[in-house]
Parts: structure tokens; C-alpha cells; sequence
């Protein structure tokens, strides 16, 4: 893997209607802002290059470590970890914060976020970011 280039932070409160069934934090609404954490790494990198957005193309190696509860906050840090030509992964945690425990880690994965361009019918294609570690 490769040296860390980048790391971005965001966080959530987790509101009633974020909980699931058994009144914990839904893994989906956990996934949603992570993949925005992860597009809020990806907008810093693309800062200056001719690309318009980013988008996820995969998301890998997910784990939910750990439940979070309604009322707790959620601190996601986005690591960019290594670059290709259109693609960037970004090593995205998320820890979950109490009010009177230590910070625990609840979730982690891998998403691969690749450069986009917009043509001229409005579609979008993939297009080199031009970054490179270092
Ligand atoms: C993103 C998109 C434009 C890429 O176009 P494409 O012609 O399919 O491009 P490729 O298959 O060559 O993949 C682009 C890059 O992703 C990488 N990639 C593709 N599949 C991957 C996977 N499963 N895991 C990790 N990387 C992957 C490729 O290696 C390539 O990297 P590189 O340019 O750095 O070498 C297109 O796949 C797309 O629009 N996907 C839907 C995106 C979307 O709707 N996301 C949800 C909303 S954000």
C-alpha cells in the first residue's frame, strides 16, 4: 500500500430516523456518509484538474465493527491511499463518539472513486486526474 497523500474529516449526529430495527445506526445510512466522506477526499484531490466530479466505482473490505446509537456522533476520516490513472482509494473509518467513552471504531472500507468528465450529450466519462503520490 501506499504512503497516505491525503486525509480529509466530516461528521455525522445520529438522529432517530438514522436507526434500524433493533434502534441501532442503519448500515446503509453508515455506507451513505461514508461514500461521502470518501467523494469529500476525492473533490480536494481534484482540486485544479479538468475533471468535473468523482464517482464511486467500488466500495471493498467492509466491516461493521462495532454499533453506534442514536445520539452518538460519527468522525469519518478519508485517507487517500493510493492513485491510478482515472481512480484514487480512499481508505474511509468511521468512529463512533459517546458522550462519555473513548472513540470506538465502527466501520471501515475501501472505496475506489474514479475522475469524471462531462461530454457534450451530458453522459459522463472517466478522464486521467494527472496526480501521482509524492
Ligand atoms: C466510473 C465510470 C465512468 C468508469 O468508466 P469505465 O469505462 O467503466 O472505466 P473502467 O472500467 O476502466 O474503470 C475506471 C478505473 O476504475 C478502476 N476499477 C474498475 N473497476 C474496479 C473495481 N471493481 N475495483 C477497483 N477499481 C476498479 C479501473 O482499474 C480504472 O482505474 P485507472 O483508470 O486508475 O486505471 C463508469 O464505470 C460509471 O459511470 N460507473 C457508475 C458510477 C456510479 O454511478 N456510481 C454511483 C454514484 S456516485
Amino acid at each position: 500500500m501506499s504512503d497516505r497523500i491525503l486525509t480529509v474529516g466530516y461528521s455525522q449526529l445520529v438522529m432517530p430516523q438514522d436507526a434500524n430495527v433493533i434502534g441501532t445506526l442503519f448500515g446503509g445510512q453508515m455506507i451513505s456518509w461514508m461514500d461521502i466522506a470518501a467523494s469529500k477526499a476525492a473533490h480536494r484531490l481534484l482540486k485544479g484538474t479538468k475533471a468535473d466530479a468523482a464517482v464511486t466505482r467500488a466500495i471493498d473490505a467492509t466491516e461493521f465493527k462495532n454499533p453506534v446509537h442514536v445520539g452518538e456522533w460519527v468522525n469519518f476520516e478519508a485517507d487517500i491511499v493510493s492513485l491510478g490513472t482515472s481512480s484514487m482509494t480512499i481508505l474511509v473509518k468511521a468512529y463512533a463518539e459517546g458522550r462519555h467513552d473513548e472513540r470506538r471504531l465502527a466501520c471501515i472500507a475501501e472505496f475506489t472513486m474514479v475522475a469524471v468528465c462531462k461530454k457534450k450529450d451530458g453522459n459522463y466519462e472517466k478522464i486521467s486526474h494527472g496526480k501521482q503520490i509524492g
